[in-house]
């Protein structure tokens, strides 16, 4: 299937259910990576709710420095502000990964997880994932999430197992129809953390919680700990139970997780 050569901003912006998130997308064919090109538009004046999307990034990136390797043409690539005033530091991934993981289920009618503390997930595969940065106060979420096209060399060189969403919707899907989707679901967790009560957004992330109840191992600073994963906390940790012990991991931990 042919890539499309460009990206239909209007489609995207008459999907959108939101004023904020979007006030402004801006497209590149090529940049570095999204979330650099966002923190330069803020820079510059840009408001809060502008969205840079991308064809490909040079320089993406994922959690904790680490690279992010995209398809160009056939990923979705974007980074989004959100506005300032969100109390919710710890749980914001963990948040806005729910409410992504549940309008990209809508989108494909497949039970589409987050794994904490950042990963999209359709089965056991990769789909997606989020990245959260604090700039100048400012919010910067970059999300990358695989929508078309061959993936076996992307799970080749990143080792693990990964997929699409058009697998998941067994036909073509439009980026620009993602997009949308993506910022309007941004916007109901926004909207709903704004508020100031957490309940909804907690339950929607046990919800859409993928790694709940299952095996997990955990690398990091305090060694390996086999154990089940309980669920997500309030202020974002992991909840696990290893033995008799129940602990709390932070993404401050540098923890990789493996489902089992
Ligand atoms: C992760 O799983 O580690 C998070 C990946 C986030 C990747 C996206 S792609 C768009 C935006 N720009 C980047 O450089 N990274 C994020």
């Amino acid at each position: 299937m042919r890539n499309e050569p460009s990206f239909d901003l209007e489609r995207v912006q008459a999907a959108l259910h939101t004023s904020v998130l979007g006030c402004r997308v801006i497209w590149r064919e090529t940049v570095d990576s999204t979330q650099y090109e966002l923190r330069r538009l803020l820079e510059q004046g840009e408001p809060d709710g502008t969205v840079v999307v991308a064809n490909e990034q040079t320089a993406g990136r994922g959690r904790r420095g680490r690279v992010w390797q995209d398809r160009p043409g056939e990923d979705l690539l974007f980074s989004v502000a959100l506005p300032p005033g969100l109390q919710a530091e710890g749980l914001l991934p963990v948040a806005l990964g729910a409410y992504l993981a549940e309008a990209l289920g809508q989108e494909t009618q497949q039970p589409v997880r987050l794994h904490w503390p950042n990963d999209l997930v359709l089965g056991a595969s990769k789909l997606g994932g989020i990245l959260v940065e604090v700039v100048g106060g400012h919010f910067l979420v970059g999300v990358g999430i695989n929508v078309k096209g061959r993936v076996s060399d992307l799970a080749r060189r990143i080792g693990r197992s990964v997929t699409t969403l058009e697998v998941g919707l067994e036909r073509p899907l439009r980026r620009e129809d993602a997009l949308a989707a993506c910022l309007n679901a941004l916007a109901r967790a926004q909207e709903q953390l704004a508020s100031g009560d957490r309940g909804p957004v907690a339950r929607k992330i046990a919800d859409l919680d993928g790694l709940r109840g299952a095996p997990v191992i955990i690398t990091g600073p305090q060694g390996l700990i086999e154990g089940t994963a309980l669920g997500i906390a309030l202020d974002g940790a992991l909840i696990v139970r290893s033995g008799l012990a129940v602990t709390e991991v932070t993404v401050a931990d540098d923890v990789t997780i493996q489902a089992t």
